[in-house]
């Protein structure tokens, strides 16, 4: 076969997203006195945790966003922990407050996310923002579903009917995502470790989200004829590769349109947290 799926850019589409949100932040600054105002809150060192929060600092700074690191140690008890978020939650120059996760052992990660005023929850993982999600009138919308979202609209692409299956059920990625295709009008369908037949689920969708964090658990041939797949794992290979879920050579020939790993999915999300975070200060100011 000589076909080919359309590489989606994500990394181009979130240069894009990024202009976009330093010129608002332009804007939002000249009319407040005050540049926009994300806190990174980061407990604990965990490698992953580390490269992820200076891409969220180095991205806040390069888009006009003023950035609150807030690093803590592991070691760090309840108590203080929440009243960390109940200051930023009172601070009027924190619009946005991201409290990386996971959280160390010991510490309720739940009860913590909890406590962020939902108005300042740029992550969108807090019940609240959840629940209006789910009843279709979504305010601050987890971001790397909501990038999933603006990546296929930027590609002109029609979700309108699609028979969407989404791989993974986590609250972070998989759940919100099922939340935000039917929102988009698809039929969805959500797997999990409890789904019988993997393959047949994903042989019937027209657009395919791969978010469980393990290489390959998403075959090539697996992909129906055609269909837009969004790789949102990001795993490192045993030969310490970055890669995704979806075995990307055998999908290629088949895919109509996929994400590459890295620069599909991984930029979009950061570029959706500036969104949000210029959301939450337009919407608070
Ligand atoms: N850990 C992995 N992904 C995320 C994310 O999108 N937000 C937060 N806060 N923590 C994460």
């Amino acid at each position: 076969m000589s076909r080919t799926a359309t590489l989606l850019d994500g990394k181009a589409v979130a240069a894009k997203v990024r202009g976009e949100v330093k010129t608002r932040a332009a804007a939002f600054t000249t009319k407040h006195g005050r540049a926009p105002g994300l806190a990174v809150v980061q407990v604990g060192s965990d490698p992953a945790s580390s490269v992820y929060v200076r891409n969220k600092r180095k991205a806040c700074d390069e888009t006009g966003i003023r950035s609150f690191a807030h690093d803590l140690p592991s070691t760090v008890g309840r108590a203080e922990l929440l009243g960390l978020v109940a200051k930023l939650n009172a601070d009027d120059a924190v619009d946005g407050i991201l409290m990386q996760l996971p959280l160390p052992a010991g510490l309720d990660a739940n009860e913590i996310m909890d406590a962020i005023d939902p108005r300042k929850d740029v992550d969108g993982f807090h019940p609240h923002n959840t629940g209006l999600l789910a009843q279709k009138r979504p305010r601050l919308r987890p971001c790397t579903p909501y990038g999933v979202i603006r990546l296929a609209a930027e590609y002109g692409m029609k979700l309108r009917g699609l028979r969407a299956t989404v791989v993974g059920a986590s609250n972070i990625v998989g759940r919100p995502m099922a939340l935000e295709l039917l929102l988009a009008g698809c039929t969805v369908t959500v797997c999990h470790t409890g789904t019988r037949d993997l393959a047949a689920e994903v042989e019937r969708a027209e657009l395919v989200v791969a978010a469980v964090g393990r290489p390959g658990m998403v075959r090539g041939e697996w992909i129906r004829p055609g269909a837009a797949v969004f790789d949102v794992g990001i795993n490192r290979s045993d030969s310490g590769k970055l890669v995704g879920d979806v075995d990307f050579e055998a999908a290629l020939p088949r895919a109509g349109a996929i994400t590459p790993v890295p620069g599909g999915i991984g930029p979009m999300t950061i570029a959706m947290l500036l969104s949000n975070t210029l959301d939450a200060a337009e919407a608070r100011a």
